[in-house]
């Protein structure tokens, strides 16, 4: 067994906490010593500097990414008897929403960026379907331009999940401003995160705003009185001044995960084994994750067994690993009442078996980032 001296983590948030330890523990102890902990001016500060920062009109913070999708869909008026189409390769959160609310998520397959398959999003629309979700998964986005033209055919709502995407661009427009809702997740190893939960709604339209701003405090304009059934999903002060802090560097910790995952590409694409993650021309990602595919020996790609063995030896040089994710939604046993059948979406069943997520975080060393590719090159010989 070949064991590293120095195992390189998948993720690493304690460097970024070290990095910034005097600012952020200045403003947490300022928090504590005000006696506001919960929404108030800081919480307002830091939405109107996210709003600015995706050159959107409004910024509606809440306690986590999965709230942030879910009170997306109660302000639409979404539910029992509605259809929402969305990807099965995504994190559960996603679809859960959509069944949380009551309302029937479609899944539909993916392309080999990871991303929904555009043309068979517009197959699965029916008189049903309310809006679309698409996911910029591992921070790549969406080709939002076509996503954009097919909701407006149809004049469905687009509620996109920025939550592994927080930066990232298409075209000349940050993700989350060009849908009509952009959900964010400030869960600490996304690329914006606290130290906790958190999230975010932005909008251009201001009633979707006001709508939220009622849904994520019990249903409430003023106090004590309630017009909807609400929930509790508002964000602590700790968190949004953290987050301010962290909102400063962010452009700059998004460059250097592009820098690394140039480096992986330049080096990995052309292994043989190896599928490197592709990138769409009218888009910049963020690379919360750099995902490669394991292609396998045989005609019909790799197994997942095959994966987790390569996975497995590259644990034994110090490197470890991920898999996002393991499993489609449209699979899962929870999802077993709507009838989805194996081989049903076949791109996404085929690259749960094969993705191997690299470790990525802005400070990874160059060094760090050589070990993770010669040991790559070790294992598949
Ligand atoms: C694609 C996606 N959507 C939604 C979420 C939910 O975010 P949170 O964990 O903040 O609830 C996550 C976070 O893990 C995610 O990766």
């Amino acid at each position: 067994m070949i064991q590293s001296v120095n195992p390189v983590p998948a993720f690493d948030i304690k460097q970024q906490y070290s990095t910034l330890e005097a600012e952020v523990s200045a403003v947490v102890l300022e928090i504590l010593a005000s006696g506001r902990y919960i929404g108030g001016p800081v919480v307002e500060g830091f939405e109107k500097q996210f709003a600015a920062y995706h050159g959107v009109t409004e910024c509606v913070a809440c306690n986590s990414g999965t709230d942030a999708l879910f009170l997306s869909l109660r302000a639409l008026n979404i539910g029992p008897g509605d259809e929402v189409i969305t990807t099965t390769f995504t994190f559960i959160a996603t679809a859960e929403v959509i069944s949380a609310v009551g309302a029937k998520p479609i899944f539909v397959d993916i392309d080999t960026t990871f991303n929904l398959d555009l043309q068979q999003v517009a197959a699965a629309i029916t008189p049903k379907t309310k809006a679309i979700i698409p996911v910029h998964l591992f921070g790549q986005p969406v080709d939002m331009t076509a996503l954009m033209a097919i909701a407006q055919s149809h004049n469905l709502a687009v509620i996109e999940d920025c939550a592994q995407s927080t930066g990232a661009t298409w075209g000349d427009q940050k993700v989350g401003s060009i849908g009509h809702i952009g959900c964010f997740s400030f869960y600490p190893t996304k690329n914006l995160g606290g130290c906790g939960d958190g999230g975010a709604i932005t909008t251009n339209d201001p009633e979707i705003a006001s709508k939220l701003r009622v849904l994520r405090d019990h249903g409430s304009k003023v106090r004590y009185i309630h017009e909807e059934i609400g929930v509790n999903s508002r964000l602590d002060a700790i968190q949004a001044a953290i987050l301010e802090i962290k909102l400063r560097y962010l452009d700059n910790w998004n460059g250097q995960r592009r820098a690394i995952a140039a480096y992986y590409h330049q080096f990995l694409s052309q292994v043989p084994g190896i599928i490197a993650p592709e990138e769409l021309a009218g888009g910049v990602g963020v690379w919360n994750q750099y995902t490669i595919r394991i292609s396998g020996e045989g005609r019909n790609g790799a197994t997942a067994k095959y994966r987790d063995s390569v996975r497995q030896q590259l644990q034994e040089r110090g490197v470890s690993s991920m898999v996002y994710y393991p499993l489609p939604l449209h699979l899962q046993p929870i999802y077993q009442n709507l009838g989805y059948q194996p081989g049903q979406l076949p791109v996404a069943e085929q690259i749960c078996h094969e993705v191997i997520s690299l470790p990525m975080f802005p400070e990874l060393t160059q060094e760090q980032q050589d070990q993770v590719i010669y040991a790559l090159k070790d294992c598949l010989g």
